[in-house]
């Protein structure tokens, strides 16, 4: 692990990680289980310590830097082709995964194929296996450049920071969907926290391009600080 800064009581960033606070706080904050650098990892596991939730699904687990660190007493993991291989990945698209699955989760981390199709596909299948006042978070929902968003990973032969179009499945559900509660942390490209419940939808009628994203991203994102999330779920 690369280490840049250190705070005074011995938090490391990497230096992957100050990259992204191009888009969002990187902060240390006191979270339900103690003081941690805000990201994904701390997020989730916030909602673990203060629900008490067992049951994790990982939907995409790459090197499993996320997934080791998950609190949970049951976790599963879902890869076709993870650099990882821990007990408990199961090598499967999370399509296949779920047609043969019969778990309920209490908390669902989206963060598999970045496009649009396949996280509309990811969230309608962990909304239909979450348990009563479970958590999905959906990764990457807060890009901040056009080139972030864009379709493809790859760009001459390298594969820059990527978020994908996985905002305007999350959009998509702030514009139709009355049927969830829906914020997205502004830190780690946005966390998006999504619970069955009711919202205020966002109205328009305009294309869901990269300029309508920029132009509303607070209010049509409900982007909240690290802070809020803390206070919203205390
Ligand atoms: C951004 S990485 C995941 C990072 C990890 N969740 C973390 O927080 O460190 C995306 C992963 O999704 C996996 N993936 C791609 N398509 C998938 C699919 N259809 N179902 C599940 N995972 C998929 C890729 O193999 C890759 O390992």
């Amino acid at each position: 692990m690369k280490k840049l800064f250190t705070f005074p009581n011995d938090f490391k960033i990497r230096e992957d990680e100050v990259k992204n606070s191009l888009n969002g706080e990187i902060t240390v904050q006191k979270f339900s289980y103690g003081y941690d650098m805000a990201n994904r990892t701390s997020i989730i596991n916030h909602l673990i310590h203060k629900y008490k939730l067992k049951d994790y699904l990982e939907i995409g687990t790459r090197d499993g830097r996320n997934f080791d660190n998950i609190i949970a007493r049951n976790k599963i993991g879902v890869d076709p082709k993870p650099r990882n291989y821990f007990n408990n990945i199961i090598i499967k698209t999370s399509d296949n995964f779920f047609i043969t699955n019969n778990i309920k989760f209490d908390l669902i981390f989206i963060d598999g194929l970045h496009l649009e199709n396949q996280v509309d596909k990811d969230l309608s299948n962990s909304l239909n296996f979450l348990k009563k006042d479970g958590f999905v978070i959906m990764h990457d929902c807060n890009p901040p450049t056009e080139f972030h968003q864009r379709e493809i990973y790859e760009v001459n032969g390298k594969f820059p920071a990527w978020n994908g179009t996985v905002w305007r499945s999350y959009v998509k559900n702030r514009m139709y969907n009355k049927n969830l509660n829906m914020s997205c942390v502004d830190s780690d490209w946005g966390v998006g926290v999504i619970q069955v419940g009711n919202q205020k939808i966002f109205k328009s009628e305009k294309n869901l391009n990269y300029a309508f994203l920029k132009n509303n991203r607070r209010k049509l994102l409900n982007l909240i600080s690290v802070k809020d999330f803390i206070k919203k779920f205390n």
